[in-house]
């Protein structure tokens, strides 16, 4: 049996570059994990059994943990039964990638089950099949992002930051946000320089899916102003939203879920492991 931690993540930025001819979005983005965790609990089994603790999730073939045993199976030819229950408490449509860290979870924990017959650099690979943010997963936790999503430069932790990320009650979807893009207005920012700065220890936070999220969801241009306003130093979605992160110290409204975190790293050889408590 193991019991292995599945985090959130957010994109410290994330800068789009152009429209892809299939549909997709070019990217360029820095990824960091944070330590907002679901559970997986995975064994063998004499049958396959997956459960899950929040009943809005189906547990049927478009789960993101059943999609990643379908493809571990079809890559490895190692069908062993398995019994999965997942522990869910990152929101869903939040842009934390919660999906796609089960995901890589799932894919990262089969391989342990059944002695290594990947390597975690084949996993991200395969896992690019299932969602752009999955191969991330497989990183150490902080890594630059292009392509869609799945070309992963892994890079060593930057210094631990301590974020709050708050949740509107209402989720966002990833398509709906990306088909809202004009690639063409925005910024003309260059990655490769903001992601130098961000290694200098300059954090240049930007995200260029906000204007888009706020053009579907009108709230959340207020609910960023707002955060600003109660004290938070920086206030940027994550990923296609609906959650921000906020640096710094400041008043989230009472009737938002909201959530203290800490950046995340992992060693190459062992998974994510929560560190004690404050
Ligand atoms: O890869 P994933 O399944 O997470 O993507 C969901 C949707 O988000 C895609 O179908 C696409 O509409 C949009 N997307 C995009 N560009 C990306 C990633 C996602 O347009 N780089």
């Amino acid at each position: 049996m193991l019991i292995l931690k599945s985090p959130a993540k957010i994109n410290l930025f994330l800068r789009i570059l152009r429209r892809r001819p299939d549909g997709y979005h070019e990217i360029a983005s820095l990824f960091q994990a944070v330590d907002l965790c679901d559970t997986l609990h995975l064994a063998t089994a004499q049958a396959d059994h997956f459960t899950c603790t929040d009943p809005s999730l189906a547990v049927d073939a478009t789960n993101l943990v059943v999609k990643a045993i379908h493809l571990f199976r079809a890559q490895t030819r190692i069908t062993t039964p398995l019994s999965i229950h997942l522990e869910k408490l990152i929101p869903q449509q939040a842009g934390l990638g919660g999906g796609s860290s089960n995901a890589a979870t799932t894919l990262w924990g089969l391989n342990e089950l059944c002695g290594r017959p990947a390597s975690t650099a084949q996993l991200a690979a395969w896992g690019a099949a299932i969602g752009s943010d999955v191969s991330f997963f497989l990183s150490g936790g902080t890594a630059y992002c292009t392509g869609r999503g799945e070309c992963v430069q892994n890079l060593e932790p930057l210094n631990p930051l301590e974020l709050t990320i708050v949740k509107p009650a209402e989720g966002l979807s990833t398509p709906l946000v990306y088909g809202k893009v004009k690639a063409d207005l925005l910024p003309h920012r260059n990655p490769e320089q903001v992601l130098e700065q961000f290694k200098n220890g300059i954090f240049d936070y930007f995200n260029d899916l906000e204007e888009a999220a706020f053009g579907v969801m009108g709230s959340l241009a207020e609910l960023k102003s707002r955060l600003l306003q109660s004290g938070f130093s920086a206030v940027l979605m994550s990923g296609s939203g609906s959650s921000f992160f906020c640096t710094g110290e400041g008043k989230v409204p009472s009737d938002l879920k909201h959530y203290r975190v800490r950046t995340l790293n992992r060693p190459s050889e062992e998974w994510y492991k929560l560190k004690a408590k404050r």
